[in-house]
């Protein structure tokens, strides 16, 4: 039929998703030892009333240390599921579908909450690990000087991961997300710029990529096998003077999609930047679609979502409909306005489903 494609449902494995929306993950430095709060409700729920297809969970630390800031969520003890159950649940009564984002945020942790508590101290984390250490891989003077990971404490991490998604899957989510983007640990391993190690987890894009593919092998065996895992991942350092120099770039990218794809990563969600201070991001709208859009060429079977600047429902039918992308997320939009998805439908002049709650809204006044 003639409905447009950004509001047909999307099946993956046995999840299918209402329509191709998606909330991107945003961290909303709301957490305390990492549990969930009511603001997550609210925010989440808020979201879930306005009828996105699928949302994910702002990064989530599967260890204490890989909280960007103290304000992050968590997911490394038991005790954090029941809050992130009542918030799945009530997203399932709205109908859309949820997953979470698990992070580990490597060099980049130990940085302070843009606000909330400002009696914190830069550095309230004094056990930065990251691939390789050292002062010149100090992401900046705010951050602390991060140590290199042993082989002992990456199997743990890797477990820690595991162990994460299990707990996601008790509190009901749909999916996870694990999250190897925008210069956190994964990403610091996948990097030339931030892996300097001479053990078999550095040199050799199989090596820099072993600890990416430990992770998802340890989440997919912790994960109902009938749910679908994604995967964040930064396509291009963007560092342009160094294409096929020591920077991480698209080639490779395309390269460990595919081995991500055979280890059970079902959906790439493609974004880029964030592992290097040099990085020149041109912001134009839909700016990171041309790197889904390869990689969804160059690798069948492995289904993408984009992102960024993707502002309007035709914008983004036209991305599905030129086979760009399977999927559609959006981040700001949905801070500005929590019914982007709504908005989206009106640019496409489709009657949206909405909360039965909120259904006199459709009424005019008169
Ligand atoms: C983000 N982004 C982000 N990305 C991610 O992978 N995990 C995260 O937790 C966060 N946190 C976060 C917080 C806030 C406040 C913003 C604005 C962004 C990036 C986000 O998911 C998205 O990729 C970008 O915002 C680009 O999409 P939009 O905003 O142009 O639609």
């Amino acid at each position: 039929d003639k409905a447009p494609l950004l509001f047909k449902p999307f099946t993956v494995k046995d999840l299918t998703i209402p329509n191709r929306i998606v909330v991107a993950p945003m961290c909303m430095y709301s957490s305390k030892d990492g549990f969930f709060t009511n603001f997550h409700l609210v925010s989440i729920g808020s979201f879930a009333i306005n009828g996105p297809g699928l949302i994910i969970q702002e990064a989530t630390a599967v260890q204490p240390n890989g909280r960007i800031t103290p304000g992050c969520a968590g997911l490394w003890d038991d005790a954090h599921v029941h809050k992130l159950k009542e918030v799945v649940d009530f997203v399932h009564v709205q109908g859309s579908k949820i997953g979470i984002q698990l992070a580990h945020a490597g060099r980049k942790a130990s940085a302070k909450a843009p606000y909330t508590n400002h009696s914190e101290s830069d550095f309230w984390l004094d056990n930065v690990v990251a691939p390789s250490g050292g002062e010149h891989l100090q992401w900046d003077r705010h951050h602390r000087v991060p140590r290199a990971l042993s082989v002992e404490e990456i199997q743990e991490v890797v477990n820690a991961f595991g162990s994460a998604a299990a707990r996601a899957a008790r509190a009901g989510m749909d999916t996870v997300e694990i999250h190897g983007a925008h210069g956190y640990l994964i990403h610091n391993f996948l990097s030339p710029l931030t892996n300097e190690r001479t053990d078999h987890y550095g040199g050799s894009l199989e090596n820099r990529a072993r600890f990416l593919l430990e992770v998802v092998r340890a989440v997919r065996a912790n994960f109902p096998a009938e749910k679908p895992i994604l995967l964040r991942l930064s396509a291009s350092d963007l560092v342009e003077d160094v294409v096929d120099g020591p920077s991480w770039n698209l080639e490779q990218t395309i390269q460990i999609a595919k081995w991500v794809r055979d280890a059970g990563v079902d959906v790439l969600h493609v974004s880029s930047g964030g592992n290097t201070a040099q990085q020149k991001i041109n912001a134009v709208p839909g700016y990171q679609v041309p790197f889904a859009e390869r990689i969804k060429k160059e690798v069948p079977g492995l289904y993408v979502i984009a992102v960024g600047i993707i502002t309007n429902g035709k914008q983004a039918e036209h991305i599905l409909d030129e086979e760009k992308a399977d999927l559609i997320a959006g981040g700001r939009s949905f801070l500005r306005h929590p019914s982007f998805a709504l908005d989206l439908a009106r640019d496409l002049n489709v009657k949206a489903a909405f909360s039965q709650q909120y259904s006199r809204g459709r009424t005019t006044h008169s």
